[in-house]
């Protein structure tokens, strides 16, 4: 549908836009449905998708004002919408990682303490603007590889004032950045220190006393809670997301990551948008999920930094047509990639999906993973114009290049927020300006 007045901007010259018109979300055989439009152009006014379709036809509609942005051939997508991450907290845990690398076991550290605890102490010492500091450049980052929507959860706080430093945080970031963040609420990430003999005081105080100010001070869209021996029980899992429920936050779960723990049925019980991880999920939570709404969520790049060789099913669950979707989970302790598009290789090279499963998993199913289908996720008249340009004419050569940032233009709200010129030369546009300042490539 084309409006009567001209757009602001018309991205052209691409041999292949992948659109991801149509259904949303995408399952069984629709999953690998990727709608692409070759030799198109995208037409965007104001903040919004306005056209796509033939060069000639959308390149017609421009008069005098309209910018152009010549992709010369090259490939178009969605931008990229990263719907499980951790972004916000304090330290590193590099001495972990050579620690593992020696040979030591994630679960082990966890358990004597370190681990997510390590990085709740580092987290606490912070306030808010110095958390808004830190996670800035890591966001920025992985924008620059092709992300323009980010889940991101608090749950290295745990106490009180802690989870809503990182929940503050997380809301300046959305607020103050080119990108834009969903919050969720993680208080039960796993017990802290303080409550190690007292695990019902803790539900109590996520219960009692977290929830209520995270919904009075309108933080979260969503409650997590990581399902998992060492963490909280089916049980433990349950109270504490019916409780989030109450105070108007949908459930997600960390789910069947390091042992069958029952989160993925306890996601479908409770009616959770999405649940997360699922390399040992079994044959019954997957028919669950197949009858859901709910979104299985894989993240086989933290898989591989865990140096496990048991990844989530993909190729099973599409198959049985359950709703699915690839992130990050970026964190400083089990997935410390920058870049989703290390998610998307190994979704494509470890779990089965093909690359256009894969694409969709990325686009529209996490945008439905994150209830915000009808807004992001595709190139639709009326939707959102965040877009990204690769440097590649297929979607198979994203993969086949693997391990290199194939982003080099990123798009969000129909402001071109970074370019990298040495790979496309063409025109600077002036809206580059705004946000390059804080790309390191
Ligand atoms: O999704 N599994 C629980 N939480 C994170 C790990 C957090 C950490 O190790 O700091 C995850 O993998
Ligand atoms: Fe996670």
């Amino acid at each position: 549908m084309m409006s009567d007045k001209a757009p602001d901007l018309i991205v052209h010259n691409s041999s292949l836009v992948v659109t991801m018109a149509g259904s949303a979300p995408r399952r069984g055989a629709e999953q690998g449905e990727i709608a692409a439009v070759a030799d198109a152009a995208v037409a965007i006014t104001g903040d919004r998708i306005a056209e796509v379709g033939p060069e000639k036809r959308v390149l017609d509609s421009a008069d005098r004002h309209t910018r152009l942005i010549d992709v010369d051939g090259r490939m178009i997508l969605p931008g990229y919408i990263d719907a499980h991450t951790h972004p916000v907290y304090g330290g590193d845990r590099t001495d972990e990682f050579i620690a593992r690398l020696r040979g030591a076991d994630y679960e082990d550290i966890h358990a004597a303490g370190g681990g997510i605890q390590a990085t709740v102490r580092a987290t606490r010492e912070l306030s808010v603007s110095r958390l808004v500091e830190e996670a800035r450049p890591r966001l920025a980052r992985m924008m620059s590889n092709g992300v323009t929507t980010f889940e991101a959860k608090s749950g290295y706080g745990l106490d009180v004032p802690s989870e809503l430093r990182q929940l503050q945080a997380i809301r300046e970031l959305d607020q103050s950045g080119p990108w834009e963040l969903v919050p969720t609420f993680m208080g039960a990430h796993t017990l802290p220190d303080e409550f190690k003999d007292d695990r019902a005081g803790y539900i109590e105080l996520v219960v009692e006393k977290m929830l209520p100010q995270v919904e009075a001070l309108d933080l979260a869209d969503f409650c997590d809670v990581f399902c998992e021996r060492g963490a909280f029980d089916v049980d433990e899992s349950r109270e504490i997301l019916e409780a989030g429920k109450r105070h108007g936050l949908t459930p997600r779960v960390h789910a069947d990551e390091l042992s069958p723990s029952g989160g993925t049925k306890l996601g479908v019980e409770v009616g959770a948008r999405s649940v997360d991880h699922l390399p040992f999920i079994d044959d019954e939570s997957v028919e669950l999920l197949a009858d859901s709404d709910t979104t299985a969520i894989l993240l086989p790049a933290t898989t591989f930094f865990l140096m496990k060789d048991r990844y989530a099913p993909g190729r099973r669950l599409v198959d049985a047509g359950v709703i699915v979707a690839v992130a990050s989970d970026h964190n400083p302790g089990s997935s410390h990639t920058l870049s989703l598009e290390r998610a998307l290789e190994l979704a494509v090279m470890r779990c089965g999906l093909s690359v256009e499963e894969a694409l969709a998993a990325v686009t529209i199913n996490a945008a439905y993973a994150l209830e915000h289908q009808g807004r992001l996720g595709s190139l639709e008249p009326g939707k959102q114009a965040d877009l990204i340009i690769t440097d590649v004419t297929r979607p198979e050569q994203l993969i086949y290049g693997w391990g290199v940032n194939h982003i080099t233009g990123v798009i969000k709200r129909g402001k071109m927020i970074n370019r990298r010129r040495h790979r496309l030369q063409h025109r600077q546009h002036k809206e580059s300006r705004g946000f390059s300042h804080l790309f390191g490539d």
